[in-house]
């Protein structure tokens, strides 16, 4: 209880209470796996319950408390009213940013699930080697395995041979949008806001040697991470390197695909990560609507005519999703909306956006919209 009311009172505005619960773990010595499994629970569960916690109480009974909440919400999920939730579980201004379902509130309280990504065509043999069902199971997309065991999987032969990455579902489906709407051949993507490379490995991954991928952020420390996860998962035909909007585009532009996974307010992840929950401000929504569109503008120079441009954030306000597009739309008539299928409802017709709900993705939430450039 102490290491959890530690993270607790440690985690702020500035400081995020995943980072917070790293650090204090990596301190606290000597705990099993079972306790750190516990304090890691204890942690999330207060900052998923915190608008029904008794401030009064010492910080420690407020801890148990929501506990207490998270395990009755995992036994009868019908014990919180709808109306309730969506008062408490998230801030008020949400309710203006965004059509808030009571679905999306009920997939937010519950824990969050593990998302494995396995090579391509390789989701089954994966599941089997993890211990199979019920331990491992299938995903909604292609090579996606949910994993609900107890194993550590950083210490499997399997996660040691780079055989899977850990990655949210919904997260594993934008590469998926990128590879369908132009398949794999001699293509040259380039991932502006690749990051650690979660999307970067996938996209290297699914062209399967014949196209390459150019990995740009503007943060080197999420680069050098991203040459980390290359080398693990020995893929090839990736390159990388420091990029801001402020710079030229990188390797003479022309590219055929060109993937903006941008930054954003991350409405989408409240699951996995409620602490944001109380730390977003709607004024991040108008800044990083000013920062998503400027990449946005910078990226399209760089696709070649008739190539595509592809847009996706993991958040959910209406701003950041649907309000982009439109900006972006109005601004560029040599980009025309591309229709694709939503890999989560495949029979569904196609659209030039899509928004994932964690209510159907079963991970976290995600947008994504494409376009092409004409011609002429
Ligand atoms: C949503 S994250 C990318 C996640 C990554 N694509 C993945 O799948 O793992 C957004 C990224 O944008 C980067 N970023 C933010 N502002 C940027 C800018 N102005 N220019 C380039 N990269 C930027 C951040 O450093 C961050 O890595």
């Amino acid at each position: 209880m102490q290491w959890a009311a530690r993270v607790v009172a440690r985690s702020g505005p500035e400081r995020a209470a995943d980072r917070e619960l790293r650090s204090t773990m990596k301190m606290a010595s000597g705990l099993t796996p079972e306790e750190t499994r516990w304090i890691s629970r204890a942690v999330f569960a207060y900052f998923r319950w915190q608008g029904w916690l008794d401030g009064d109480r010492p910080l420690e009974r407020r801890i148990d408390q929501a506990a207490g909440f998270a395990d009755t919400f995992a036994r009868k999920p019908g014990f919180v009213p709808d109306a309730e939730l969506m008062e408490r579980a998230v801030p008020a201004w949400v309710r203006e940013a965004m059509d808030v379902p009571a679905e999306w509130i009920r997939a937010l309280q519950a824990e969050p699930r593990l998302w494995l990504r396995a090579r391509p065509g390789k989701g089954g043999e994966l599941a089997a080697a993890l211990g199979g069902e019920p331990d491992a199971v299938a995903g909604p997309v292609p090579d996606s395995v949910e994993y609900r065991g107890l194993k550590d999987l950083f210490r499997t032969p399997s996660f040691h041979k780079g055989e899977f990455e850990i990655q949210d579902v919904a997260s594993q489906a934008v590469a998926h949008c990128c590879i369908a709407a132009m398949p794999a051949a001699e293509v040259r993507w380039w991932d502006v806001c690749a990051g650690e490379g979660g999307k970067t490995l996938h996209l290297a991954d699914l062209l399967a040697g014949k196209g390459t991928v150019m990995a740009t952020d503007r943060a080197e420390w999420r680069l050098d991470r991203l040459q980390q996860r290359l080398s693990r998962a020995r893929i090839r035909g990736v390159r990388w390197e420091l990029w801001d909007e402020s710079l030229p585009v990188p390797g003479g532009g022309e590219f055929d695909g060109v993937l903006v996974d941008a930054p954003c307010t991350g409405l989408g992840t409240w699951g996995r990560n409620p602490h944001a929950r109380w730390t977003v401000q709607p004024k991040d929504v108008e800044e990083l609507v000013v920062r998503q569109l400027a990449l946005l503008g910078r990226a399209a120079e760089a696709v070649r005519p008739g190539g595509r441009l592809v847009y996706s954030v993991c958040t959910l306000t209406r701003a950041e999703t649907a309000g982009a597009v439109e900006a972006f739309g109005k601004a560029h008539a040599d980009f025309e909306p591309f229709p694709f299928a939503n890999p989560f409802v495949p029979d569904a017709p196609a659209s030039p956006s899509h928004l994932f709900w964690p209510q159907v993705t079963g991970g976290s939430g995600m947008f994504v919209a494409q376009w092409r450039r004409r011609e002429s």
